[in-house]
């Protein structure tokens, strides 16, 4: 089999995934016309040609403008729901969905629209795909802790919908320890904590999301590799990086995907797993990111094994329901390696 087919089948799970960087071009279009919303492009041509970043902050710009067209249940439902029928064609078996609701309520959108809409889809998603999913509700970042509190607040309602918290958004100049408290009292939630981490900051931010945040899953985390007491720290709390090549590879976070930290990330025994990111925005779903990265590194269909089992055994499915994609995985492995 060839490795592209390889790649297509392979059962998985995405662990790093912005439902609002999902919102491709022609579905953003649809939602601002229904919405009456002016988008300052006149074509979905001409919007694709905005996406070119040079930059974290760059992107972020583009992305909270493409998230303005949102503003009913529908609208977040429609574009979940077009996200899971993604899915169902690159083989996602299980999904963790962060999305990011101040990018919503700062604009006067109800908090229970983008809860409902989301999570209606990602039911209607299990029930007709068989895709499970999780919810992550990202703080950003370049707000403050304040901000976050009330976002903390405005999910009680909805706990039971949301399985962890995330922050994200613009990482120099906003470390961890901004976010200490809120992290403390979402803890004690019940929420599991997740951080972006190591993406554009050094390892010092990936140190803070560690030991101030408690995080238990690192998202991106590149820049781990600096530090040889942090990787040590990392493989003995057994955590994750959920890597996400294309987004590297658009944000300038690394030159080329032939310099990728992945491989030496496999070669010291870390955890990572491939991930999109924000698929409408850097160019290719899930599988366009294992096609390119395996291409770049020349990795086997053992290695893209190990990084699919990675994505099972690090998400926050019960042990159950782990073990039950991990022998579909390995069935699949075991027949077409
Ligand atoms: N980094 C930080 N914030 C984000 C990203 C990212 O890659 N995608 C969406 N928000
Ligand atoms: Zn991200």
């Amino acid at each position: 089999m060839l490795i592209q087919e390889f790649i297509q089948r392979l059962p998985k799970a995405e662990l790093h995934l912005h439902i609002e960087g999902s919102l491709e071009p022609e579905l953003l279009f649809i939602i601002a016309k229904r919405n009456n919303i002016d988008i300052p492009y006149k074509s979905i041509e001409e919007l694709k040609k905005a996406y070119n970043f040079s930059c974290l902050q760059d992107f972020l710009n583009i992305y909270y403008q493409g998230a303005s067209v949102l503003q009913t249940e529908q609208d977040f439902y429609d574009l979940t729901y077009a996200y899971f029928v993604k899915c169902k064609e690159e083989n996602i078996r299980h999904t963790e969905i962060m999305f990011d609701p101040q990018t919503h309520t700062n604009r006067g959108i109800n908090f229970s629209f983008v809860i409902n809409g989301i999570y209606r889809a990602c039911e209607d998603a299990k029930e007709r795909f068989d895709i499970t999913s999780f919810l992550i509700m990202s703080y950003l970042r370049h707000l403050s802790e304040a901000d976050a509190f009330i976002t903390l607040k405005q999910s009680l309602p909805y706990k039971n919908k949301i399985k962890a918290v995330g922050l994200d958004s613009s990482e120099q100049g906003n470390p961890p320890s901004k976010f200490k408290k809120v992290f403390e009292a979402s803890i004690k939630e019940g929420y599991i904590p997740v951080a972006h981490a190591g993406e554009e900051g050094n390892a010092d931010y990936i140190w803070e999301a560690l030991d101030i945040l408690k995080i238990k899953r690192i998202d991106h985390g590149n820049n781990c590799l600096q530090d040889l007491q942090l990787i040590n720290k990392i493989k003995e709390l057994d955590l994750s990086l959920t890597i996400c090549p294309l987004s590297n590879k658009e944000l300038k976070v690394v030159p080329n995907l032939n310099n990728h930290p992945l491989k030496k990330m496999l070669e010291k025994g870390l955890k990572p797993t491939i991930n999109s990111d924000d698929p409408a925005y850097f160019g290719g779903q899930i599988n366009q990111n294992f096609i390119e990265i395996q291409e770049a590194l020349d990795l086997t269909k053992k290695e893209l094994f190990e990084l699919s089992r990675n994505s099972f055994e690090y998400s926050f499915l019960d042990k159950a329901m782990k073990a039950k994609y991990i022998v579909e995985l390995e069935e699949f492995y075991r027949i077409n390696k």
